[in-house]
This record gives C-alpha cells, sequence and structure tokens, in this order.
C-alpha cells in the first residue's frame, strides 16, 4: 500500500508554501520516499490575501507532472485548494474560478482560523453542503470550537474531518496532539495528510504517523485514513 496526501503547499510561490522550485523538488523527494504516490495539491485561497485561481493552479500541477514523470515514476498529482471559509461567498468564488475542489470532485478543503466562533463555523459548512459539495474541515485539531466533544460530533455528523500528521506527532504541543489522538480514538475522523509547507520544517511525511496509528489502532485504521478514504476523494465516490 502507498499513502495518499490530500492537503499539501508544495506548488510553488502561490502562498506560504514551496518559495522556490528547489523547495518543491526536495519536497518531491522526500514525499517520495516516503512512500507518498499520489499528492492533492491544495494551495491557500484566502480572499485578499492569496487569490490564485483554478486555471494557474491547473497549469502548475501539469508543468509539475512533466517534471516529475521522468525523476518519480508512477508519482500522481492533483489540482486543489484548501479554502479559507469563514467570510463567506462561495458561491462568488466559485463563478470567479477562484477555490475549488479536490481532484476534480466533490470534496472541498475547507479551514478556519483556529478561533473561529463553532456558530460561524457551521453556518459555512452548511453553506458549502448546501451549495452541493462535501467539505473536509482541514486540520480539526486546531480549532477550539472542536475542544466541545457535542460540537465536533455534530460537525462530523455532515463534514468530513482531516487531521494533520505532525499534530498527531505531537510537533504543535500537548494540547493539540491530546485533542488529534482523542478524535482518532472516537473514530470520527476521515483523512490525515500532511499539510506539508517546506523541506525542513512541515515535511510531507506520513511514515511516522502511520506508525502510531499502526500501533495504536491496527492497520486497517492506517489504511483507511492513509489511502483507502483519500483514494475516494480521487474517484470522487461518497465515503
Ligand atoms: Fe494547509
Amino acid at each position: 500500500m502507498y499513502y495518499i496526501d490530500i492537503h499539501n503547499h508544495m506548488l510553488t510561490g502561490i502562498d506560504d508554501g514551496a518559495r522556490n522550485p528547489e523547495t518543491t523538488a526536495k519536497m518531491l523527494q522526500i514525499a517520495y520516499d516516503d512512500g507518498i504516490r499520489e499528492i492533492i495539491c491544495t494551495p491557500h485561497y484566502l480572499p485578499g490575501t492569496y487569490e490564485t485561481g483554478k486555471a494557474e493552479r491547473e497549469l502548475r500541477v501539469s508543468h509539475l507532472l512533466g517534471v516529475t514523470a521522468k525523476f518519480f515514476p508512477g508519482l500522481r498529482i492533483w489540482e486543489g485548494c484548501e479554502y479559507y471559509a469563514a467570510f463567506g461567498n462561495l458561491t462568488e468564488h466559485l463563478r470567479r474560478g477562484g477555490c475549488g475542489t479536490l481532484a476534480n470532485s466533490k470534496y472541498m478543503l475547507v479551514e478556519f482560523s483556529p478561533e473561529t466562533p463553532g456558530d460561524v463555523m457551521e453556518r459555512q459548512l452548511l453553506d458549502i453542503v448546501s451549495s452541493g459539495f462535501w467539505p473536509i474541515v482541514a486540520h480539526a485539531e486546531r480549532y477550539t470550537a472542536f475542544e466541545n466533544e457535542d460540537y465536533r460530533f455534530h460537525i462530523a455528523s455532515f463534514c468530513y474531518l482531516q487531521l494533520n500528521a505532525d499534530s498527531i506527532n505531537g510537533d504543535y504541543g500537548t494540547r493539540i496532539k491530546r485533542l488529534a489522538r482523542k478524535m482518532l480514538s472516537e473514530d470520527i475522523v476521515t483523512f490525515v495528510a500532511t499539510d506539508a509547507h517546506g523541506a525542513h520544517h512541515r515535511k510531507p511525511v506520513l511514515s511516522v504517523c502511520a506508525e502510531y496509528l499502526e500501533t495504536h489502532f491496527g492497520t486497517e485504521y492506517v489504511e483507511k485514513l492513509l489511502y483507502r478514504n483519500p483514494k475516494c476523494i480521487i474517484d470522487n465516490v461518497r465515503i
């Protein structure tokens, strides 16, 4: 089994991820060596700050694919974005060709600021659902609203939750690690991804987390979070 990374900022120079082509190349090498064979590129789409549209993202992914075919056989790369949803106006951003879904599926990777009030998150997520998309809450372990057990179960009842591998590993402190691991044990998590931003810090590595998952939850759980569920995005099949 190989890994699929559904959250990754390795496209060069369009957000706070890879700053230059060398970093992108290093990130590709790290991911490939780690056993990752499919990557969905998800640069931030943050109105007013990061506004690279879908057409440009697709172009960059196709350029990258041209290079990777020679050096990384079997590696597949898909276009996507990470949509900052707290401001609303989804329909307008879609109409302008701005934000979009993952790998041309109905799945949409959505983020908020960590302190966003729970009712604001809920309202925007419901708006995405009512627009016909399937929202995935990016790095769900970061939000203070999710400290409330009832709230996170409620959101998980109509959205998918993604955790960052490094948060599970403990790289972002005890509070975030504890919440991430709690959600794993509650079985409300659908995806674990790298959210990689560079080649030295926040690297595209899933194997360390896979070891933790294997030890505490077993092989089946590793496959589900790092391969089978992500594959459903590529295939545009509802989980
Ligand atoms: Fe991200």
